[in-house]
């Protein structure tokens, strides 16, 4: 008898679950689906490795992070695919864009600049400034620097607004790494909260006014910290009297582990609620209260199709046996488990898959650290079935800082994007080829 996993969408999760079923003796032949389409039909039509979205569960985290506040941007650099960009203008997301190319990303999707906001701590050269104030982007600055920059520049040209929203770094942060904890005073992100009467200083200088202040502590962090840090960001806001926006970021949490509860995160509603309240009271006016999420948009929509390619195995010290499962998909497509240690659930489809072992999974990057199941930046085996070179690899919660973070690393191409939506799977991103890679070198 054969055996296979079995996917089966878990509406509570966003995300799939598992079981062990028996397979038709067919390679290939697995019954995962994502929405109507069997994911073994995306990997014969469109290749491996292929980046697969599920529309359903897209809409569905849209509508469950739209309900926490007033206003809600996505921030685009967790995925800037067209379809999800639209998907979000469609359902009234606005957009947190965190350069002028996302800006213009955006607005060629179809945002107008008003439903954009662009934060940074720098300008990447002297054109952008000039761009943001051609075109009228919002920005939210997070240095001193860039505060005076906008100021210098809005004062040489005399075009464009003199509203600006400060980014604050409100001396503490969160995240799931390190790397992605961007509050406190080992973050390069945000004005230090202390330096505020600064600000003030080249708000009354160059004729500015403080519409808006931010803070985003770090990505992957907790519900708890959130919150208490909104409360902080409330206290800075009453600082700037011409405050009409106020922005708590995003970093929502999502778990990826489909054998854990999903984070909740319903209960920040009441949170941004009760911000706004003591908002309207100090002010004597509405101030609209936004959060901007990228993860918790998208991750749960993704997911990575590869192929198992070849298998390996060596011995430690002890004469103890480590099997490695060498795949097509390395850290060039998707770069977290690499960069971060981040877990990611895995799945393998084919048949005749072996009985359950510890396997370390990994790709076909020339380095030793392109393993896809890592935990605390090492590699780790995870009990899984044992598959076959031929048989596909399913890797879930890739929607987010997925393909964006992914690179021409050996010269690999980029991998294909395709959208699922009920029986429908389109294609919106084709394979990169060899000649798209050289195209703007010369000789
Ligand atoms: C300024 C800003 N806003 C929002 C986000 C989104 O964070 P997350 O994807 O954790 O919600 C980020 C990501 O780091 C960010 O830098």
């Amino acid at each position: 008898m054969s055996i296979e996993n079995k996917g089966v969408l878990d509406s509570a999760n966003l995300c799939y679950k598992t079981e062990i079923v028996c397979a038709p003796n067919l390679r290939w032949e697995g019954s995962m689906k994502i929405e109507n389409v069997k994911m073994r039909d995306i990997a014969k039509k469109f290749g491996t490795p292929v980046y697969v979205y599920s529309m359903e569960i897209l809409r569905r985290s849209i509508s469950e992070i739209k309900q926490l506040a007033p206003v809600t941007r996505y921030a685009m650099k967790a995925n800037s695919n067209v379809h999800i960009l639209k998907e979000m203008l469609n359902r009234g997301v606005k957009i947190d864009a965190v350069s002028i190319f996302e800006v213009q990303r955006a607005l060629r999707a179809g945002f107008k600049a008003d439903d954009i906001c662009f934060t940074s701590d720098v300008f990447f050269n002297d054109d952008d400034v000039k761009f943001c104030l051609a075109n009228n982007i919002y920005c939210n600055c997070g240095t001193l620097g860039m505060v005076e920059e906008y100021g210098a520049a809005l004062k040489a040209t005399d075009v464009g607004s003199a509203k600006i929203s400060i980014r604050i770094n409100p001396g503490e942060g969160a995240g799931h790494s390190k790397k992605t904890n961007t509050g406190g005073a080992y973050s390069k992100h945000g004005i230090w909260h202390q330096n505020l009467d600064a600000v003030k200083h080249l708000v009354r200088k160059y004729g500015l006014t403080v519409s808006g202040v931010h803070l985003h502590i770090g990505s992957g962090g907790n519900i708890e910290h959130l919150e208490r840090i909104t409360g902080k960001l409330v206290e800075f806001a009453k600082q700037f009297e011409d405050v009409e926006t106020v922005n708590f970021g995003g970093g929502l949490p999502y778990q990826y582990d489909p054998d854990q509860p999903q984070e909740d995160i319903s209960g920040y509603k009441a949170v941004i609620d009760t911000r706004a309240k003591i908002l309207k009271k100090h002010f004597g006016r509405d101030i609209a209260c936004g959060i901007e999420p990228g993860r918790r948009f998208v991750a749960g929509c993704g997911t990575l199709l590869g192929e198992v390619r070849s298998l390996n195995h060596t011995f430690d010290d002890e004469g103890k046996r480590i099997d490695y499962v060498l795949t097509n998909v390395g850290f060039c497509h998707l770069l977290r488990p690499m960069a971060y240690g981040s877990f990611h659930p895995i799945w393998f489809i084919g048949d005749e898959l072996g009985p359950e072992q510890d396997l370390i999974v990994a790709g076909p990057i020339c380095e030793s650290g392109d393993v896809l199941t890592q935990k605390n930046e090492e590699p780790v085996a995870r009990r899984l079935p044992m598959p076959k070179p031929g048989d596909c690899v399913v890797i879930g919660g890739a929607g987010a800082y997925a393909h964006a973070m992914s690179s021409n690393y050996n010269s690999q191409p980029l991998i294909p994007e395709v959208i699922v939506d009920g029986d429908r799977c389109v294609q919106t991103r084709s394979r990169q080829t060899l000649d798209d890679i050289l195209m703007k070198e010369t000789k």
